[in-house]
């Protein structure tokens, strides 16, 4: 009986260019003498809902990221290492084709994506975003936004400046009933396609509703060379 599995998905499938000149993808660099990927795994694997915990990663280095979990992880028999996809997108998508080709996949399965360059999510996150995705079919794990937020169109002057105490800045977990969001995914045009860089904007843009989940400030992304920094520092804060 499949109904209702919950599977950890965390994207691992990009190259870190913003990192700049390093000799492997920012998800792969240590912080703590520990890979960031590991971090990140390790939250997963300890929540005890997941069927699987699908780590998806550019296909160079799905060998290495195997070797990474057996040296590292003690309680690995439940993560499964995929090769990702050209965009985040994709990615996801390969791991909606990847549950459905082991025969689980059904209208009640819930993903739960997030990106492996954020190592500090909490257990309550991902609970929460169990929770809601059930509930609702997709939510967002958000923080409101500290500094105002300014609209410009062409990039030169201010088109406008929302009211911030209705703007968040989206983080992940993005969690989603995984059929659905892979048949809206697939009902897009590749016009619609190419313009996305959030999953929650494929149900967004086709009218479903997602839920906010609270994130938290430490919660953040290592996307430039001062991140790494500052998880470190987060890193002894724990
Ligand atoms: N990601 C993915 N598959 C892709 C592209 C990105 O799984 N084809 C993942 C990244 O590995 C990362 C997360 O999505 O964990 C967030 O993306 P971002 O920080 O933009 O990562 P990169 O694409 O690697 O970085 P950059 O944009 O600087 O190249």
């Amino acid at each position: 009986m499949s109904t209702g599995n919950v599977y950890g998905v965390v994207l691992a499938g990009g190259t870190g260019t913003r990192m700049g000149n390093v000799e492997k993808p920012k998800q792969f660099m240590e912080i703590g003498n520990k890979p960031i990927i590991i971090h990140t795994i390790e939250k997963f694997v300890m929540n005890t809902s997941f069927e699987n915990v699908l780590v998806l990663c550019p296909k160079q280095w799905v060998k290495h990221t195997q070797d990474l979990i057996k040296k590292y992880l003690i309680n690995a028999e439940r993560v499964v290492v995929l090769e990702g996809g050209s965009t985040r997108n994709e990615t996801i998508m390969n791991s909606i084709a990847y549950i459905e080709k082991m025969g689980k996949l059904d209208e009640e399965t819930i993903i739960v994506t997030h990106d492996s360059v954020r190592p500090f999510v909490s257990h309550r996150m991902i609970e929460e975003n169990i929770k809601y995705a059930r509930m609702v079919g997709a939510c967002d794990t958000v923080v409101p936004a500290t500094d105002t937020i300014v609209e410009s169109q062409n990039h030169k002057m201010i088109s406008n400046i929302p009211d911030r105490s209705i703007m968040y800045q989206g983080q992940t977990p993005q969690s989603f009933k995984a059929k659905k969001l892979r048949d809206l995914y697939n009902g897009l045009t590749s016009e619609e396609k190419e313009i996305l860089t959030d999953a929650c904007k494929i149900m967004v843009i086709k009218g479903e509703e997602v839920h906010l989940v609270e994130g938290e400030v430490s919660n953040i992304k290592i996307t430039y060379p001062y991140d790494m920094r500052v998880a470190e520092a987060l890193l002894g804060d724990q």
